[in-house]
């Protein structure tokens, strides 16, 4: 077993720092276009060595695989050695551990979020399990991010996004900028993902940085 330095607390297992849900991330899915930001995300943070939980509607599996052209499925998303780390929960087992605010994390993602999902997490709807996990971020206190894919947005849209900001939740668009001038659909993707893995976790590397208009370059990798 590996250990992790934490230069406050001294040497700790690996198990114990994922008992303690610092290196867990929950990922919900849903069926709002933009399957590809949903797959990067959890690409990105096993790569990066995390605990990934994910719960992906039906809705998000039949967008998915419309969208990539692939099944939602785990060897899809995970090396061999990363496989262990991923933790794919069915949508409607509302005994999973991430449906208890005693299971530590150290937050969620909803990416991409439909505006159904976000109607349900803003009025606490918790009838499945990505609903009731997102519930549980808040009641905990814990990080929300919700990745809101939708155009235009209706007044019931905005009066939900509202409700989840004040609720605690980071409501974050799909929405890349282009000043870091974006080459390809990857570079846009990752412009979201990096901006949502700001709220979860430090030292991502994910996504152009703004450091301002002074030296040569306005933009460096985080
Ligand atoms: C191809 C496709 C694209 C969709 N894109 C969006 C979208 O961008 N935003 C959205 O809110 N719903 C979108 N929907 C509709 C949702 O999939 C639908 O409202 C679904 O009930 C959401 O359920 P869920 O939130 O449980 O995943 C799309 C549906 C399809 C088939």
């Amino acid at each position: 077993m590996g250990t992790v330095t934490d230069s406050n607390k001294g040497s700790r297992t690996a198990a114990q720092v994922a008992a303690s849900g610092s290196r867990r991330v929950i990922v919900g899915i849903t069926g709002a276009s933009g399957s590809i930001y949903g797959q990067r995300m959890v690409q990105v943070l096993l790569r990066l060595g995390l605990e990934v939980h994910l719960v992906a509607t039906p809705a998000a599996v039949s967008t998915w695989g419309f969208e990539l052209n692939e099944p939602l499925a785990a060897d899809r998303l995970a090396q061999d050695d990363e496989r262990p780390r991923l933790i794919i929960h069915p949508t409607d087992d509302l005994f999973a551990s991430i449906a208890s605010g005693s299971y530590r994390t150290c937050g969620m993602v909803v990416i991409p979020c439909s505006v159904k999902t976000l109607a349900a997490i803003a009025q606490g709807f918790s009838d499945n399990l990505l609903t009731r996990a997102a519930d549980v971020c808040l009641k905990e206190r814990r990080p929300l991010v919700l990745v809101l894919r939708e155009t235009p947005l209706s007044l019931v849209h905005l009066e939900n996004m509202a409700r989840a900001v004040r609720a605690g939740a980071v409501v974050l668009p799909a929405s890349p900028g282009f000043y870091d001038h974006p080459k390809t659909i990857d570079d846009l993707v990752d412009f979201i993902v990096g901006r949502a893995l700001d709220h979860l976790i430090d030292g991502h590397g994910i996504g152009p940085r703004w450091t301002g208009t002074e030296g040569e370059g306005s933009w460096h990798a985080c």
